[in-house]
């Protein structure tokens, strides 16, 4: 085959792909077996692989995802993406008709009823019929981009047909549909790893997800809802949704009567009440009916408040309660000490999940509520992610009953609980010797947004704290390959990736270090706060109370928290012991560490490496004077590839004269 004849073939089974996968997600009617279609997927990547410049970034190969964002990137929305009003009744829903009506005047509503999508919200952008960006709602004026996650996504065109504007944004929710949400939770039980909450939850995780490949494993569903902009080429809502479904989208239909128009209250409360009833039989989660008005000339007119718009309403179903039986009530230590009550209930489904445990929150809750073990508890699940109990049915209560005593000792360490005057929970002290307050402070520690230590997880931690290597975070620094060697699961390559990412660690910035020790309430702001504050680690602990309430940020309770920390002499020998393997305790330590070797140079990093973890080989980056881009584009000057890195990178990147180098190369330019 030539190159040019390859070239052709390559077009020719992107636009088959395309269309198969347009006829199999959007439209439910797949014309081709599943067998035929994977092999001319197949045939495909195999060109690729053998034609890397010729890979096109819209090429149908995304879905299979591959591709690994290091940074999502922050994106100012062109609109901003309003929320709707909520409405909890159905005189709520006929205030708002008369509203409309009153605003109106002469002219005649009509409106578009459609479901609520319980998922998470999503504003496309597409240039000249392609996929340009992807971007979440964030706080509604910027989100973060994660085209490539979204581009696994089956059901959302990566190219356009028809006859579509130029340069148009379409929203909608992206969900985990609940069969993908079940076979997900049988994989991790059968893996002996937690179960996923909620399909919601799930959905919004795995779109955060680093490795794209694993977007395209949870099988992700979008229904597009929203065409924004001046662009819109109709006069409808209505039109709008059936036009974008001409291009391509999946968009909700008449059919099913998954939408319909509707001109008077009664004909929503019709669409209200049917969905209420049929909601279950659903294959995705809602947890509403939206309302709109249809005509954008009248949507106009009626305008917006500062959140959301007059034209439209959210009318949210009622949280759906179940009855169970509470088996027994359980308690949780968190690192800080702090113990938390954890119902364990008889399974039951619950809004397409199953339910075995709720929160309790503390003592209180459980004396006002009064449940006991044993009870009959209605268990309900509103917004929140965790179901919670709302009381228990008395009646079905055994005579011989009796008011459940919370526990005066901690169920981990049996050392005697205390409540803190003015606090709802209660606390187990043995901060030192209580087992799951010290791996909690280690985990902690080693997470990425603290010292991001490659090579330690949650079972490695569990692992070494049973062999007794580790005892606090400082003990990290003084493990010998010779200790790890012989333990279960650690071979001569994992006990390396763990050493070096405890040495990696001492780079980690004094704002994240500060982070990382866990002092109660320095969350990573107030710790980067402080950090720019008092620049070491010596000035804030000599610092008094005054001084500290008058930092932008911390009040009396993270000043008394602080002071209290460094009043303890274990944590000041700690950090005294940290400080002696070097870590890192002051501020500017590493931005002045006077590197300009990557001064003015950009880069973008993409793939895993072997040295590095992504955040390690970004701070490398950045210490040495560079300039981290998410992704490459002409401002671009190398491209860092690791492994796993989609040729569609590669290709753009040489289209634009960006330099792509390899992991050694890099370390070769900072040596
Ligand atoms: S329209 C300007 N339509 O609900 C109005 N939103 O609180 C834009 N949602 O953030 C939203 N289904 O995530 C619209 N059929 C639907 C929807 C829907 C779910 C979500 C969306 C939005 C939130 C509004």
């Amino acid at each position: 085959m030539t190159k040019e004849e390859a070239r052709k073939r390559m077009a020719d089974l992107a636009k088959e792909l395309h269309h198969h996968n347009h006829l199999y997600y959007v439209l439910s009617r797949p014309v081709m077996t599943d067998y035929a279609f994977d092999m001319l997927l197949k045939e495909l990547e195999a060109l690729e692989k053998a034609y890397p410049d010729l890979v096109d970034e819209h090429s149908p190969t995304c879905r299979i995802g591959g591709d690994v964002t290091d940074v999502f990137n922050t994106v100012k929305h062109q609109y901003p993406m309003l929320s709707l009003s909520n409405s909890y009744s159905l005189e709520e829903m006929a205030d708002f008709e008369e509203r409309v009506r009153k605003l109106l005047g002469a002219e005649e509503p009509e409106y578009v009823c459609e479901l609520k999508y319980d998922g998470v919200a999503i504003s496309l952008t597409y240039k000249n019929g392609k996929l340009f960006r992807a971007v979440t709602r964030g706080d509604g004026t910027q989100g973060e981009e994660i085209t490539t996650n979204v581009k696994t996504i089956r059901s959302i065109p990566l190219e356009l047909k028809g006859d579509y504007p130029d340069h148009f944004e379409i929203r909608g929710e992206i969900f985990l549909p609940l069969a993908q949400f079940e076979r997900l939770n049988q994989e991790r039980a059968a893996a002996g790893e937690a179960l996923y909450a909620n399909p919601r939850n799930t959905a919004s995780g795995t779109l955060k997800s680093q490795d794209s490949s694993v977007v395209a494993h949870r099988r992700l569903d979008c229904y597009l809802y929203h065409l924004a902009g001046e662009t819109v080429p109709f006069a409808t809502h209505y039109n709008s949704l059936t036009g974008a479904g001409e291009w391509g989208f999946k968009v909700p239909g008449t059919q099913n009567n998954l939408i319909r128009k509707c001109n008077t209250i009664a004909e929503i409360y019709a669409f209200i009440a049917h969905w209420d009833k049929e909601r279950g039989r659903l294959p995705f989660e809602i947890d509403g009916i939206v309302i709109k008005l249809n005509s954008y000339q009248q949507q106009e007119r009626l305008g917006y408040t500062a959140k959301s718009p007059r034209w439209a309403i959210a009318y949210k179903f009622k949280a759906e309660s179940v009855r169970t039986v509470l088996n027994a009530i359980a308690f949780q230590v968190g690192r800080t000490g702090s113990i938390t009550p954890v119902a364990h209930l008889e399974p039951v489904l619950l809004a397409g999940t199953v339910v075995k445990r709720a929160s309790l929150h503390n003592a209180d809750q459980i004396e006002k509520l009064d449940v006991r073990e044993g009870d009959t508890v209605y268990v309900e699940k509103g917004g929140e992610i965790i179901p919670k109990i709302t009381g228990a049915d008395i009646a079905q209560r055994a005579l011989n009953s009796k008011p459940f005593q919370y526990i005066t000792h901690c169920p981990e360490c049996t050392t005697e609980l205390v409540r803190k005057e003015g606090e709802a929970n209660h606390y187990c002290p043995n901060e030192a010797g209580c087992p799951p307050q010290i791996k909690g402070r280690i985990e902690h520690y080693i997470s990425r947004k603290a010292m991001d230590i490659d090579g330690l997880g949650s079972e490695t931690t569990d692992l070494l704290f049973n062999a007794g290597l580790i005892k606090n975070i400082g003990d990290l620094y003084d493990l010998q390959a010779e200790q790890l060697l012989p333990l279960e699961r650690m071979a001569e390559k994992s006990v390396n990736k763990l050493l070096n990412g405890v040495e990696a660690s001492k780079a980690v910035p004094f704002e994240r270090v500060l982070y990382a020790l866990g002092i109660r309430y320095v969350g990573e702001t107030v710790a980067k706060k402080l950090a720019r504050h008092f620049k070491n680690i010596d000035a804030l602990m000599a610092t008094d109370e005054e001084t500290l309430v008058n930092v932008e940020e911390i009040g009396e309770k993270i000043a008394k928290s602080l002071l209290l920390h460094f009043s303890d002499k274990n944590n000041v020998a700690l950090i005294e012991h940290l400080r002696g393997k070097g870590v890192n305790f002051a501020a500017g330590q590493a931005e002045d560490s006077g590197s300009v070797k990557l001064a003015g140079a950009a880069f973008v990093v993409s793939g895993v490496f072997t040295h590095f973890s992504r955040d390690g080989i970004k701070a490398a980056v950045e210490t040495n004077g560079g300039k981290m881009l998410s992704s490459v584009s002409s401002k671009t000057n190398y491209l860092i590839a690791g492994d796993k890195m989609g040729p569609a990178k590669r290709n753009k990147a040489e289209k634009l004269g960006v330099k792509v180098i390899s992991e050694e190369e890099f370390m070769a330019m900072i040596a």
